[in-house]
Parts: structure tokens; C-alpha cells; sequence
């Protein structure tokens, strides 16, 4: 791991974590990029260096760090051309920004084109020295990190528009494809009679996964940053862009147990998806055990942990008054998707019935350069906010977009939210007393689908908010919230200098 502070340096080079060898797009090097751990209010300050050369892939870059709210320092939120222009190659650009009160388990990523499917993502887990809550899941360790991503042999942009396969799945970057050779898996030691709590990443670009481990379960306590109350499951559904912790308790008998981790297409809550997708696999092995890989043949997940049961530890309301309708702003974001071919299907998402199309100059910058509010590009993508409103966000799905690769799985940035209706549940199950919080909901598969989220606008600048599914966001399902626009100059200020230069760098770069 390394810590918050230092040097990235973005190279590409040829790795093969399922035995297939290709060209990725690394930090330092590594796939995944390396663990940043961080304590409790630290300032981070990460200097990023653009060394790309390979022209199969994008060379210009951002990174994101998913999960952190960014406040006062929405610059450094890392969306190209929401927040800043790319990076070039032969460039640097220092992400600067506290951490303040939050804690838990997070990532980074790219967040220019489907970047980070190239590679670039990476888990990031902030300590709390001090946590009030530690008695409570009193564990005896907690270093263990799991990554779940999904893998292609090609470079994204060589890619169909929308992939309908991957080629494997990976857990901490290795894996096996399909008649491929049998690589190393990553091995997961535990010592019997120990109780670990174990942070479960999702670096997805596409698939949702369904996680479980032969003969034990798991205790979840965090979703997304945030703790919850402890429930006891036997696996869990990940979806793009989340993040869990669980205590496992290692209380079996000594030996090799495997780990899986199998793609879930479908509805939410529909187990077990198909088996012709990859089902892949990392090893728990017990202190004592032989060094070979289980014997079991593929089990089934049983007791699935549903969003509804989470509920979280402190602050469990949602905000505004609990009923509906009782929130400040109440905003409809009907999703929809319009073919353009029957195969491979393709064509664009529209949230709110506009596309969302990149603006050439970012939506910072326009603020900054004194655009009003209501006159923000992309037009009909750019939502204006008041400040100090608690927000409800409803997604109701229409047939189109039931048929275009759902669950979708819908991020906020700058924010955590409270899910007030999950996917799955009716039109009475709204929940205001003790809703799940995180950052990434899915909102189901189906057109009874409402899912609805409430927050509070208390962080000044602009936030994209999203599908999670690399592919879709590219595809134009995003929308941006512009929180307090008439304030963004006083309180983001200063705005560091080597931000202001990164646009006339990326376009020079462009046109050469
Ligand atoms: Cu994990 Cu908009 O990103």
C-alpha cells in the first residue's frame, strides 16, 4: 500500500492477470492500482504524472476519488469536463483536498472515457484511529481489501459499444477466462478462532457480482463509507461502484475454502444468474492448510443480503420531513434508452430525455468564466440547486431503458444519500426512518422500479451523477448538479494554478 501523500505515476505496460496477456493502463505499474491508506482527516495530496504512450488507448487521463465528497474542493473531484480537462501526456496535476470526517472503504479511478476499464482503478480505505464504533465488531484485524473487477482482452476503445461478455473476472487482479490456463488466484490467509472485518470493493465497469464464501458468512457493517448495523448474510450483490465491509469469522476447520465471485445479470435479487457468464474465484486458506486449491465444486448463494436490511449507525434518518412529498425539491429523472441498431444493441441513454454529451469546456470553468446558472452546457443536462435543500431524486425506469444492460447502477458524486426506496419494493415502501446510506444505488430492472434517494445540497460546485456501468455513462446516461452556483467562485477559491492550465495543455495536445 502507500500512503495519501506522494507521486502516481500513470504508465501503460502489458499484464496478464488471467493469463492473457494485454496492454493496461497502470499506476506505477500496478494492477489494481496500488492501496492508498489514509487516517481520519488527512490531507491529500497526490501528484499525478501522465507517462501514456500507448495511441491503442486514451493518453490524456483524470482520476476520481470515488466516495469523497470533495468539500470546498469540488476541483479535484477528477470528472473530465465536469470539474477540470484532462491530463496530457508528459503532464502533472496534484489532486489537493482534505478527507475531512469521513472514513471507511473507497476507491480511485479514471474518470476520462472508459478509462479505468483500461485499468486505472484502485481501492483507497480510510482509518479512524479513534472509530466509536470499534467495540461493537471488535475484530483482530482489518487489513484485508477485496477488489472485484471485470476484465477484457481488448482495449476499451476496440470494444462494441456495449459489451454483452467479459472475458473474466478478477479478485485483487487475477483470475481464469474460460478455456484459459490455470493461473494463480489470490489467497486470502485467515488463523482459526480470528475475526477479520474485510472490505469488499467493487471496480467494476459493467457487471453487478454476487460474492460468497464456502462455509461462512458474512456480517456486513458498512455500505459505501458509511456504517450499518450488523447483518448477518450469507453473500452479497455488488454493484459497480460500491463498497462493503463484513466480519468473517474464521471458525471452520482448517483448510481451503473458495471465495466466489460470479457476475449477476438481472433483476437485483435474483440469484443465481447464469453460470455461462465467468465465475471466478479466489482462495481462504486457513493457517495449517495445505497449500492447493479447494476441491468443492461451484455452490449456490443462499440468503442474499437485500439493500432494505442496512440501516445506518449514526444519523439513521433521512433528511427533510419523513413522508412523501416532504423534502424542499422533489425531481423526477426518468432514464431511457434509444436504439439505434438491434445488434450488438446500441444507442444512447437519456436522462431526463437529454443525452448527456461532454461540454468542450468544463463545467468549473464555465461557472468560473461567469456563465449563469440556467445557461450552463450541456444544455438540458445541467441541473441548478440552491444551497441548504434537502433534495428527493426519483428514478423511475421506463420499458427502454428495462431492456438496455439493467440494473443500473446510479453514483452521486459529492454526496452520500439516504435510499429511501430500493429497487425491488412497491409503491408503499419508502423508508424515511432508517434508509440506507452510500453513494452508488442500483435502480432495478424493472418498470415498477421507482428507486428514490434524498440529500442535502451542503457542498458547493458541480456534481455529474451517473450509471456506474463505464458504457453507459459514455453512452450518455449522467446528468450534472450544480450546487449553489452564484457561490462556487468565493468558496472554491483559490483554485490551485496548475488546474487553470490543464485545459490549454489538453486541447494543444488534441490538435497535435
Ligand atoms: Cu466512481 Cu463518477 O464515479
Amino acid at each position: 500500500f502507500i500512503p495519501p501523500v506522494g507521486d502516481l505515476y500513470v504508465v501503460n505496460d502489458v499484464i496478464a492477470p488471467d493469463g492473457f496477456p494485454r496492454s493496461a493502463v497502470l499506476v506505477d505499474g500496478q494492477f489494481p492500482a496500488p492501496l492508498i491508506k489514509a487516517n481520519k482527516g488527512d490531507r491529500v495530496q497526490m501528484n499525478v504524472h501522465d507517462l501514456l504512450e500507448d495511441n491503442s488507448m486514451q493518453r490524456a487521463l483524470t482520476i476520481h476519488w470515488h466516495g469523497i465528497n470533495q468539500h470546498k474542493s469540488n476541483y479535484a473531484d477528477g470528472v473530465a469536463f465536469v470539474t477540470q480537462c484532462p491530463l496530457v501526456p508528459g503532464g502533472s496535476f496534484e489532486y489537493d483536498f482534505s478527507l475531512g470526517n469521513q472514513t471507511g472503504t473507497y476507491w480511485y479511478h479514471s474518470h476520462f472515457s472508459e478509462q479505468y476499464c483500461d485499468g486505472l482503478r484502485g481501492p483507497l480505505v480510510i482509518y479512524d484511529p479513534d472509530d466509536p464504533f470499534k467495540d461493537m465488531y471488535d475484530v483482530d484485524d482489518e487489513s484485508t481489501v477485496l477488489t472485484i473487477s471485470d476484465w477484457h482482452h481488448l482495449p476499451t476503445p476496440k470494444l462494441p459499444e456495449f459489451p454483452l461478455s467479459i472475458n473474466s473476472t478478477l479478485i485483487n487482479g487475477k483470475g481464469r477466462y474460460v478455456n484459459g490456463p490455470q493461473t494463480d488466484l489470490t489467497v486470502i490467509t485467515v488463523e482459526k478462532g480470528k475475526r477479520y472485518r474485510m472490505r469488499l470493493v467493487s471496480m467494476s465497469c459493467d457487471s453487478n457480482f454476487i460474492v460468497w464464501i464456502d462455509g461462512h458468512n458474512m456480517t456486513v457493517i458498512e455500505a459505501d463509507g458509511d456504517l450499518h448495523q450488523p447483518v448477518t448474510v450469507g453473500a452479497i450483490q455488488i454493484f459497480a461502484g460500491q463498497r462493503y465491509s463484513f466480519i468473517l469469522e474464521a471458525n471452520q476447520p482448517i483448510g481451503n475454502y473458495w471465495i466466489w465471485s460470479q457476475t449477476g445479470t438481472g433483476a437485483p435479487f435474483v440469484y443465481p444468474g447464469p453460470l455461462a457468464t465467468p465465475v471466478n474465484s479466489a482462495i481462504l486458506r486457513y493457517i495449517g492448510a495445505s497449500e492447493s486449491e479447494p476441491t468443492a465444486n461451484v455452490s449456490t448463494p443462499t440468503n442474499l443480503l437485500n439493500e432494505t436490511q442496512l440501516h445506518p449507525l449514526s444519523n439513521p434518518a433521512a433528511p427533510g420531513e419523513p413522508y412523501r412529498g416532504g423534502a424542499d425539491q422533489n425531481i423526477n429523472l426518468p432514464i431511457d434508452f434509444l436504439r439505434t441498431s438491434l445488434l450488438p444493441p446500441t444507442g444512447n441513454f437519456s436522462v431526463n430525455n437529454t443525452i448527456y454529451e461532454s461540454p468542450s469546456v468544463p463545467v468549473l470553468l464555465q461557472i468560473l468564466n461567469g456563465v449563469p446558472a440556467q445557461k450552463l452546457l450541456p444544455p438540458g443536462s445541467v441541473i441548478p440547486l440552491q444551497p441548504n435543500k434537502v433534495i428527493e431524486l426519483s428514478f423511475p425506469m421506463t420499458s427502454n431503458a428495462v431492456g438496455a444492460g439493467p440494473p443500473h447502477p446510479v453514483h452521486l458524486h459529492g454526496h452520500s444519500f439516504s435510499v429511501v426506496r430500493s429497487a425491488g419494493t412497491g409503491p408503499n415502501d419508502y423508508n424515511y426512518k432508517d434508509p440506507v446510506r452510500r453513494d452508488v444505488v442500483s435502480i432495478g430492472s424493472t418498470v415498477n422500479d421507482n428507486v428514490t434517494i434524498r440529500f442535502e445540497t451542503d457542498n458547493v460546485g458541480p456534481w455529474i451523477l451517473h450509471c456506474h456501468i463505464d458504457y453507459h455513462l459514455a453512452a450518455g446516461f449522467a446528468v450534472v448538479l450544480a450546487e449553489d452556483v452564484p457561490q462556487v467562485a468565493e468558496d472554491l477559491s483559490p483554485i490551485p494554478v496548475d488546474w487553470e492550465g490543464l485545459c490549454p495543455a489538453y486541447y494543444e495536445f488534441n490538435s497535435t
